[in-house]
């Protein structure tokens, strides 16, 4: 006998029998693949709250006990011992790397840190001072693919460390140049003795015959926000990267739809939502009271605040409240961390945001980081990108090398008119 447990679904007299699938971590979904095939039945989720979209390898997260691995190693270990490079490659190539994989991975990332010269004169068609450095990553991002269409069809190991490579490089430079574009700054190239994340802070913060040499603590703050940032599972943004590259589209044109998924304010934009909510505070527009009444009443949200996922602390918040601390007291000075942790206060002794489970996330205290390194409030969402983008890679790799991936298509309960005739244009009332 099959130790393959089931679920029985009762509808219209009759009974079906569904498979129930389990998870390494023991999580249990009914496999609903044949039932519209037996019953005519779908199932109905608007949001997918409720709805597995694939099986994976590469994110665990346990929300109700506030559990995040990549890769079976958890965040909090990674976080103190690991830096993002080495995160990127776990999770793109599924294990920590030797010292030799390191070393070829950081030659290659440096081989591919300039962009074409070509590709660099698309900047020249976006305005300047519009202040909109998520659209030009997303567009330039996409455009990247053209200058390497033999890289479309990903036809071995290679091909795709190269695509890596190209891909977790070279957003750093169209992220760095995306700023200087909106501000109408010079371009400043990528200096290849430098590591990656200070790489991205000498682009973005040298001027010419001047190098920006930031403090170790910045870098290696900017370092751990990319590590938390790096993956978290079928999120908004992996789930679009996975939607397009279920059609076979490449994987520019895949990650680069996660960028524009990513940039709303429920989602990567939440960061920079977070600080404008502080700075109304810090304005006079609001007490802490009156705005957490504001959120009671449903006028707007805290942002910064909940999850889909995570019904307890989010772990990466926890990790980033401490770095926040550590980086104040280390000289960074930003004067909403104070205005922050007493609306967290406020907020969690609250039996509105209790009866919700409402905690901060991610995005409730990465923004004081960011902005205490320098970094423009409207380059955060960028922020957030160049760090996801490991993860959208790794999600991307795994359905592009499932041969049991079909097209993502779901279906829908239609509300609308019935059948009704063409009437012409005189006689319509
Ligand atoms: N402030 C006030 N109320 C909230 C909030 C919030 N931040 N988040 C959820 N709620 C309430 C919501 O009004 C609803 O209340 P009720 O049951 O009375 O209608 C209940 O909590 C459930 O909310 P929901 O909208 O059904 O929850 P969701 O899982 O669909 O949304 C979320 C998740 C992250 C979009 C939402 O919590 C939110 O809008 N948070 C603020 C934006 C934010 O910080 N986003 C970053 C998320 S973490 C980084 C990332 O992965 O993107």
């Amino acid at each position: 006998m099959s130790d393959q447990k089931t679920a029985i679904l009762s509808y219209d007299g009759k009974e079906y029998e569904l498979p129930v699938i389990k998870g390494s971590e023991g999580e249990i979904g009914i496999d609903v693949t044949q039932l519209r095939a037996q019953s005519g039945l779908i199932t109905f989720d608007p949001g997918y709250a409720n709805t597995g979209s694939c099986t994976s390898n590469i994110t665990f997260v346990d929300g109700e006990n506030g559990i995040l691995r990549y890769r079976g190693y958890p965040i909090e270990e990674l976080a103190e011992h690991g830096n993002f490079i080495e995160t990127a490659w776990l999770l793109i190539f599924g294990e920590l790397p030797k010292k030799e994989d390191l070393t070829r991975f950081s030659a290659l990332l440096t081989a591919e840190e300039l962009i074409h010269e070509d590709l660099r004169h698309h900047f020249e068609g976006f305005p300047t001072h519009k202040n909109q450095p998520m659209a030009i990553l997303s567009a330039v991002i996409n455009a990247l693919g053209s200058y390497h269409p033999d890289l479309y069809d990903i036809k071995n190991k290679s091909e795709f460390f190269l695509s890596v490579g190209k891909i977790i490089s070279k957003v750093r430079t169209i992220a760095a140049f995306s700023y200087r574009k909106s501000i109408g700054r010079c371009f400043v190239y990528p200096d290849p003795d430098l590591s990656y994340c200070h790489n991205f802070l000498h682009m973005m913060f040298s001027i010419p015959y001047k190098q920006y040499d930031p403090p170790k603590e910045a870098v290696n703050a900017l370092s751990l926000i990319f590590q938390l940032h790096a993956d978290h599972e079928q999120n908004c943004s992996t789930s679009t990267v996975r939607m397009v590259g279920s059609t076979q589209a490449n994987i520019f044109a895949s990650v680069s739809s996660g960028i524009c998924a990513l940039w709303g304010r429920l989602h990567g934009g939440a960061n920079a939502a977070v600080i404008e909510m502080l700075d109304h505070i810090n304005n006079g527009d609001f007490t802490i009271d009156e705005y957490i009444e504001k959120v009671k009443k449903k006028e707007c949200r805290l942002m910064g605040f909940g999850h889909r996922i995570y019904k307890s602390f989010d772990p990466r918040a926890k990790i980033l409240k401490k770095a926040t601390h550590d980086l104040l007291n280390q000289g960074f000075s930003d004067h909403q961390l104070e205005i922050a942790m007493k609306l967290e206060e406020r907020a969690l002794s609250d039996d509105y945001f209790i009866e919700r489970k409402l905690y901060p996330n991610v995005d409730f205290y990465s923004g004081i980081i960011l902005r205490a390194l320098g970094i423009p409030v409207a380059m955060f969402p960028v922020m957030f990108a160049i760090g996801r983008m490991p993860g959208w890679i790794a999600h991307w790799y795994e359905d592009y090398t499932n041969t049991n991936t079909r097209i993502n298509r779901p279906r829908q309960i239609y509300t609308g008119e019935t059948t009704r005739h063409y009437v012409p244009i005189d006689f319509r009332k």
